[in-house]
């Protein structure tokens, strides 16, 4: 069952959201050669008590840190540690926060300085296939034509969308019902409806789709060790727009 919000729910997920957009913002000033993951996820833990919010990471299923940080053929769940960035890495981030009981969720993958060209390009179609997946999350659409968005934008430039991993709905609990596969055929799935809040989040390997996990349990990298980025939106659906609850500049 996928729940419908009410307004009051909603508000409430709005500012933990908002909270995640701050966040990100403020930590896309750091991002410069030289800087450990480490030292983001302590700036991270700082900007999460100064507006009194908790990660939604730390601690769930043993996670450790306060945000995930994922480097070049790094596909998602990075744990931050002492990898110092250097120019022409690409690293995505990924801020999940906890207030007042409502979470909120996003992502983004962002260059270290001058990156390749084939690096730019993946970080243009990973960031423009989440912009083509919230372009469905409207009333009266199934749920797959978010996936069916995502995966033949992705392809469409000879990238491939991850498949073990997933977006998910979003409130009162970090993964709610229902999983948002990137890739599925349009039409499938269920009707989506106002009131739904959903985090969108496309992997997308420069590569093959296929991943794996190394031995801290939780780091997935490409199998092929080639790039990937990932992007993610918590969104609601409204009777007219998608709104985008985690914008950042
Ligand atoms: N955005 C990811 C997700 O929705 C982040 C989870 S990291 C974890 O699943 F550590 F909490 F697992
Ligand atoms: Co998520």
């Amino acid at each position: 069952m996928i729940k419908i919000k009410t307004e009051k729910e909603i508000e409430l997920i709005r500012r933990a959201c908002g909270i995640v957009s701050e966040i990100m913002s403020q930590l896309k000033v750091y991002i410069r050669a030289g800087i450990s993951t480490e030292e983001l996820d302590t700036e991270a833990g700082k900007l999460l008590g100064k507006f009194g919010a908790v990660s939604a990471f730390k601690g769930y299923q043993g996670y450790p840190a306060n945000i995930c940080t994922s480097v070049n053929e790094e596909v998602v769940h990075g744990i931050p540690g002492k990898r110092r960035l250097k120019v022409g890495d690409i690293i995505s981030i990924d801020v999940g926060v906890k207030l007042n009981g409502y979470f909120g969720d996003a992502a983004c993958t962002l260059p270290v300085g001058l990156i390749s060209p084939q690096a730019r390009k993946l970080l243009a179609v990973a960031r423009s296939a989440l912009t083509a997946g919230i372009a469905q999350a409207r009333e009266g659409n199934h749920l797959l034509d978010i996936s069916s968005a995502i995966q033949s934008h992705i392809e469409s430039f000879g990238h491939s969308a991850v498949r073990k991993f997933v977006g998910h709905g979003i409130g009162s609990q970090m993964h709610e019902e229902p999983e948002i596969p990137n890739i599925g055929r349009a039409g499938l799935g269920p009707a989506l409806r106002a009131g739904m809040v959903l985090a969108i989040e496309p992997m997308v390997n420069e590569g093959n789709f296929e991943v794996e996990i190394l031995e801290d349990k939780w780091t997935a990298v490409t199998k092929d060790r080639k790039l990937s980025a990932h992007f993610e939106h918590t969104i609601c659906v409204t009777k007219g727009e998608p709104e985008v609850l985690t914008a950042w500049e």
